[in-house]
């Protein structure tokens, strides 16, 4: 059998996902015991700092039965300049799965090209598909089925405004997006987007919450663009999610934010502490959809 990665949203189809989610939530609800991943282990290269996906991979990994070992790029060879192509053939030889979080989106790809095991993308500076399983699967849980949904995406057109682009050509629900001048998302993202669901790309935030499901926005300066940081203040200035303007959103209209936020700046503390808030149940979902993930690729 061939392996395959999760690089993207759309590497795998419609079907795919919806099965990937009614396993996530028979892990999540209804005492799944089996171990998909006995004897089995993940490798998890990180280049940038994470919280919620190194530990859910780790836990995922250890309740499926297998082992998630970390690999930070500093200290293994990689980080002094080992290719990439040998890297990935070497890994392939002693582990069963690799977990990748890193800058350059074709670094991913070249891996998982000269991996014999499948490789998943835990986000690069183009795209983070992971979060979007969480995502869509705690839309699924609070507002019922994801492709009904009109969804408002405020803020950086950024890795999480991609993969959300990517979501909505999969599942063709309604996506706004609000990003100033400037940040909009990679254009040949779009279009392909725009073929397969309704896209529409507005300045101004209000317009992108009005009556929305579901609003989501992420930092104003992602890993990597610390240095843009105080230019971006500037320039996101009006596109803070706060109260008044959580209102305006439809009956019943949830939150979502990957985490980590920055409480002030992109939205506000009284939003993320507020009733239309699921962002702890958002992160709660990587550890169920990734274990769903992990069982299908390595399973
Ligand atoms: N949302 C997310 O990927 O969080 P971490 O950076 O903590 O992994
Ligand atoms: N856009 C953010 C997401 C963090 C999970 C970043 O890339 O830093």
């Amino acid at each position: 059998m061939t392996k395959r990665d999760f690089l993207s949203v759309l590497d795998f189809s419609r079907e795919e996902t919806e099965e990937l989610f009614d396993l996530a939530v028979r892990m999540k609800t209804a005492g799944y015991a089996e171990k998909p991943l006995a004897g089995k282990t993940l490798g998890m290269v990180f280049a940038k700092s994470s919280t919620r996906t190194r530990v859910s991979f780790e836990v995922g990994a250890y309740q499926l039965g297998g082992h998630a070992l970390f690999l930070s790029s500093r200290d293994i060879q990689l980080g002094r300049g080992e290719p990439i192509k040998d890297t990935a053939r070497v890994l392939s030889r002693y582990l069963d799965g690799i977990m990748i979080r890193t800058f350059d989106h074709t670094d991913v790809e070249e891996l998982a090209s000269y991996s014999a095991i499948p490789v998943i993308n835990g986000l690069t500076d183009l795209l983070h598909p992971c979060q979007l399983l969480a995502d869509m699967l705690t839309i699924r849980e609070h507002r019922g089925n994801v492709s009904g949904q009109k969804i408002a995406w405020v803020g950086d057109g950024n890795n999480m405004a991609h993969s959300w682009l990517n979501a909505a050509a999969l599942f063709g629900f309604e996506l706004m997006l609000a990003c100033p001048e400037g940040y909009d998302p990679d254009p040949e993202i779009l279009e392909n987007s725009r073929g397969l669901a309704k896209i529409e790309m507005v300045r101004d935030p209000r317009e992108a919450v009005a009556s929305a499901d579901v609003v989501c926005t992420d930092v104003w300066a992602s890993m990597g663009q610390e240095e843009e940081a105080r230019a971006r203040m500037k320039a996101f200035e009006k596109h803070k999610i706060s109260e008044e303007l959580m209102q305006t959103a439809a009956n019943g209209a949830i939150f979502l934010h990957c985490l980590p936020a920055h409480r002030g700046e992109e939205v506000d503390d009284a939003v993320i502490e507020g009733p239309q808030s699921r962002v702890f149940d958002q992160a709660e979902n990587r550890l169920h959809a990734q274990k769903a993930l992990m069982a299908t690729l390595m399973g």
